[in-house]
């Protein structure tokens, strides 16, 4: 499913040398003994999620289908970037989904907002708002605003009808909500956090809802899990791929740029650079997670890659069969000079890109590269890169001796703003 190959990184990683400690990391993983073990529930969610409220999901998003002509998302970091992430590398950037799925709440732009709000007068749309804690500001505020124009729009009875809500199980005010107006409402186990909730009702209500096949996407996280679920780094590319981030990082190279060849792919890079950066980023360490998208970027940053300050490696997500391929067309002039390519598929011209970029890099430029390809990008492989990256990211976190599953220092921010907004409290 997914082919690692790390031929290119330079320098010279004995796995055999990570052995023994990635032994170590794997049965603390397991028996659950690490650092954050309480945030652990979604090692095994691909074998064991609650299979009613998977169907209860199914039955929503079938209705929201069936009702509705837009879907606004609410929510911001791990409560938005996997659903995101997932519909926009499924279905494109330009499509023709008969539901329009708009994002709010992951901003406190009041341009954003209100143009949402704007392109929402007058149309039919459910919300589906997303908060394990139910008092993040910036979701909270979006909810107050587009709950208030439904509310307008269809009256009190019908937007309760219209609205779903995921949250914590039993506590937070969004629960508290729920409860009182009686929305249909879904569950973020309180052992899973926000930036490994992806394959549960967060991600998978606004992408079954999105059309796309839910049933796939955990088929794929389980076979990931089988194939992750092993010891042995000789074996397991999960690890194999960790300890090479760990090696890069502990080799001065303190910065991660993913790299895609497809557009549509960029969300997934920001749901990786939140995984990564959210969970490494900490007591001084880490590397730092960043993205480009090529061939696009290489007439922008491909210049400081190539020749810049010699701190970053690449990890290049290669997609080998697009969703969509096209054909270069004969022309008779031939001003342009691109004949030679006439019938060539832009896929294979693409591909030729990353090989020859490939070489620039790491032969002339001396940058280390991962390289991680997969067949295609559908449900199926989405579940299983899903689930590959936050295991990865576990061994890598715990290889550093951090909490992978904390994020202490994005209270700082918080505490500052609601300090100067003068909340209660603060
Ligand atoms: O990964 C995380 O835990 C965070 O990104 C949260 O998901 C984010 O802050 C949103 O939190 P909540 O779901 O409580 O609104």
């Amino acid at each position: 499913m997914i082919k690692l190959d790390l031929s290119n990184i330079i320098l010279p990683l004995d796995l055999k040398a990570y052995e023994a400690k990635v032994k170590k990391i794997h049965a603390m993983i397991e028996n659950k003994t690490g650092q954050g073990n309480d945030y652990l529930g979604w090692l095994a969610w691909p074998l064991n999620y609650d299979k009613t409220e998977f169907v209860k999901i199914k039955k929503s998003a079938k209705y929201i289908r069936d009702n509705f002509d837009i879907l606004v998302v609410a929510g911001i970091g791990g409560s938005y970037l996997g659903a995101r992430a997932a519909i926009e590398a499924l279905q494109g950037l330009y499509h023709n989904n008969k539901l329009e799925i708009i994002f709010l709440g992951q901003t406190l732009s009041a341009t954003y907002t209100q143009q949402v709000l704007n392109h929402l007068k007058g149309k039919k749309f459910a919300i589906n708002v997303i908060s394990k804690s139910g008092t993040t500001t910036e979701t909270s505020v979006a909810f107050r605003l587009i709950k208030e124009l439904l509310e307008t729009q269809v009256g009190k009875e019908a937007a309760r009808k219209a609205i779903f809500a995921t949250t914590d199980k039993s506590d937070g005010a969004l629960r508290k909500l729920s409860t009182q107006e009686g929305y249909v409402s879904f569950v973020l186990p309180g052992d899973i956090g926000g930036r490994y909730s992806v394959l549960t009702a967060v991600g998978l209500l606004p992408i079954a809802a999105a059309g796309f096949d839910v049933d796939r996407l955990m088929l794929g996280a389980l076979d990931a899990f089988k194939d992750t679920n092993n010891d042995s780094l000789l074996e397991n590319t999960c690890y194999q791929y960790a300890v090479a981030r760990d090696y890069l990082y502990r080799h001065n190279y303190k910065v991660e740029m993913f790299v895609t060849y497809e557009p549509q792919f960029a969300m997934i890079t920001e749901w990786l650079k939140q995984l990564y950066g959210e969970s490494e980023g900490k007591e001084k360490k880490g590397l730092l997670p960043a993205s480009v998208n090529f061939s696009t970027d290489l007439h922008s940053l491909g210049q400081f890659i190539q020749e810049g300050s010699p701190i970053l490696f690449e990890t290049i997500v290669f997609v080998k069969t697009p969703s969509i391929d096209i054909a270069i067309p004969h022309d008779e002039q031939d001003l342009d000079g691109l004949n030679y390519l006439q019938g060539k598929k832009l896929s294979y011209v693409n591909e030729q890109a990353f090989r020859a970029t490939l070489d620039a890099h790491v032969k002339e430029g001396k940058v280390p590269n991962i390289v991680i390809e997969l067949d295609k990008l559908d449900a199926y492989t989405l579940g299983y890169i899903f689930y590959f990256f936050m295991r990865s990211v576990a061994m890598s976190g715990y290889l550093l001796e951090i909490n992978p599953f904390n994020q202490p220092g994005v209270e700082v921010y918080k505490r500052n703003m609601f300090k100067r907004l003068g909340k209660p409290g603060f």
